[in-house]
């Protein structure tokens, strides 16, 4: 696992764009494609604007798929939809035809189910479904993508995409499973703010149960990346940075 720590939210914004930007190219020369998985919620935005104005050119769009860690179960214009996010910042202003949403509209098993499919799809000539990148942030409780604590979707290893209760937000997520996570190529978690510090703290340091902090459980191989500011790593030891 690495662990990079940045001065500023902006400053992380700009080395994500980067890594993003470099694992495009390597992704491309060597499978003609580069298959990405956009994090939701509010701290990926600005790496998304940045992508949108400065990496217009410098990215092969046409060879980028996109798809997403989670959705809300919402219409894609409801304020809530990460697609609606990613699409405003990202998506609308460069030139990528392959964007895999998922419809939040539907009912969640069904989105869940049909998503699986999509992903089978994508992912038919390889027996692992391998993303080449997936971002993804956490919440101030530990949970990533809709991996929320104590959630059925923790203890899924036969499916790839599922419908999970949230009880404590009252609304059902749709939400990848650890084991379509951690087979990925790479993994880079994206976490800025001080309300983020005693969960990084206990992920990255302490010894709590994993399904009490979910995003512990994500192990691809060789580790996570993390990305974080100065604020969100404000309680972390430094010898573990
Ligand atoms: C979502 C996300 C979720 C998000 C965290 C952090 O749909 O909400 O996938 O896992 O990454 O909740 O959200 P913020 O970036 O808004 O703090």
């Amino acid at each position: 696992m690495s662990v990079r720590v940045y001065e500023t939210p902006e400053e992380l914004a700009e080395a994500a764009a980067r890594e993003f930007a470099a694992r495009a190219e390597e992704a491309i020369e060597e499978r003609g494609r580069f298959a990405v998985v956009l994090a939701g919620g509010s701290t990926p935005e600005t790496m998304y604007e940045i992508l949108a104005s400065d990496y217009l050119g410098r990215i092969d769009w046409s060879r980028v798929y996109v798809f997403f860690g989670d959705e809300r179960n919402v219409h894609p214009d409801h304020e809530d939809s990460n697609h609606k996010m990613a699409s405003e910042v990202l998506l609308d202003h460069v030139p990528v035809g392959n964007v895999h949403r998922m419809r939040g509209e539907l009912p969640p098993d069904e989105a869940a189910e049909a998503y699986e499919e999509e992903l089978r799809t994508f992912f038919r000539t390889e027996d692992v479904p391998r993303f080449d990148l997936i971002l993804l942030g956490i919440g101030a409780d530990g949970h990533t993508a809709s991996l929320f604590p104590g959630t059925p979707a923790l203890e899924v290893n036969d499916r790839w995409v599922v419908a999970n209760p949230v009880l404590k937000l009252d609304t059902t997520r749709i939400t990848l499973t650890i084991p379509i996570i951690n087979a990925a190529r790479a993994v880079i978690f994206l976490v800025e703010g001080e309300d983020k510090a005693e969960a990084l703290g206990e992920i990255l340091e302490g010894d709590a149960d994993p399904y009490a902090y979910p995003a512990k459980l994500i192990q691809p191989p060789g580790g996570p990346k993390w990305m974080l500011d100065q604020s969100a790593a404000s309680l972390l030891d430094e010898h573990s940075l």
